[in-house]
């Protein structure tokens, strides 16, 4: 049996994720741009705090399309709109104030796309829920960057059209509206400034919670076509986990965590690996099908609860946080080129 997952809803949305990188790309060139049109102290400060939620929110969706496990293009559409929308940004064609309006309109189209793509994996199904979680984080920052955007418009047009300044009050009412968005729990707009970026536990762990939902779902399915999707997705991201943990995480963390403990790691992984060609040799309609997937599951199962008790414990006590998120950006990188060699790179363009 041949791994194919990549049907047209997973491929639309892989498609849908590069576009809004790229546009996540374009809101952070633009702020840059603003900050040297000689703009207030407060409203700085402000475009200041966005570059910083952006870029770490560029980092967030690049995990997300990694975890998605499936790299595409941005429409054409999409990158002939950024091209033009970079040089306007950057034109004196435009008012200050039409600049910051242009920039909500983009904010917006980000907050939508995110929200699109949200919605459409609770119908795809739950490994793509599983993997695109984080997006859920950007959107809340997105929609209260368009407040405080909303607050510097109203300043900006004021004097533009006046030349006088705008009613006190404004920052207060902004505030309140943000408070609106982020609702009553997760204050994941006010918290912004406190959140670091993705350390490496964090990441594998998103990748074994996406993969123990995969096979979830695919004992669950009477599908054929549904089972082979799972079972290429699972083989495509159970190869590429493996493969990064071993050229990346398993030799950085040897040396505390212990020679016999590692080559545990390794031996069991070796061990996945082999089960898993097994499998794609059977036909997913052969009765021994789910249970050699049972018997994967639960080998799978241990080895990742191994990785997260003790070999996660060592990590948090032998490296710095600077340095369990540096290990983080190695993995990631390391799992994209693996995807790529995989041939997980979709093909379409639409
Ligand atoms: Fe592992
Ligand atoms: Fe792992």
């Amino acid at each position: 049996m041949v791994a194919s997952l990549d049907d047209t809803k997973r491929n639309t949305i892989a498609v849908k994720l590069a576009s809004i990188k790229a546009l996540q790309k374009l809101v952070i060139e633009n702020e840059q741009v603003l900050l040297r049109e000689g703009l207030d102290a407060e409203i700085a400060d402000r475009i200041r705090n966005f570059i910083k939620d952006d870029e770490k929110n560029l980092g967030v969706l690049e995990t997300v399309i990694t975890q998605y496990g499936i790299q595409a293009e941005p429409k054409k559409v999409v990158t002939e709109f950024i091209e033009k929308a970079r040089e306007l940004f950057k034109s004196s064609e435009l008012s200050l104030y039409e600049k910051v309006s242009q920039h909500e309109l983009l904010k917006h189209q980000l907050v939508m796309s995110g929200l699109i793509v949200h919605k459409a994996a609770q119908k795809v199904g739950a490994d793509v829920m599983v993997a695109i979680a984080p997006l859920n984080t950007i959107n809340f920052e997105n929609r209260a960057h368009q407040e405080q955007l909303k607050g510097i418009l109203e300043i900006l047009g004021v004097r533009e059209l006046t030349g006088q300044d705008a009613d006190q009050g404004i920052w207060a009412r902004v505030q309140d509206a943000m408070a609106a968005v982020s609702g009553v729990v997760g204050s994941a707009v006010t918290q912004s400034s406190d959140k670091k970026d993705l350390n490496i536990q964090d990441v594998i762990r998103l990748d074994h919670g996406k993969v123990n939902t995969l096979f979830t779902e695919l004992l669950q399915s009477n599908n054929l076509q549904k089972i082979e999707e799972y079972f290429g997705q699972i083989y495509k991201d159970l190869t590429a986990h493996a493969e990064a943990e071993e050229e990346v995480v398993y030799p950085r963390v040897r040396s505390f965590y212990g020679q016999d403990n590692t080559q545990e790691l390794y031996d069991e992984q070796a061990d996945m690996k082999r089960r898993l060609d097994e499998i794609k040799s059977i036909s997913p309609s052969a009765a021994e099908f789910k249970q050699k997937i049972k018997q994967l599951m639960d080998i799978v199962g241990d080895h990742i609860r191994q990785e997260e008790s003790t070999m996660f414990t060592a990590i948090r006590n032998n490296l710095s946080t600077e340095q369990s998120e540096q290990l983080a950006s190695e993995f990631k990188a390391a799992k994209t080129r693996i995807q790529q060699k995989l041939g997980v790179v979709s093909e379409s363009k639409i």
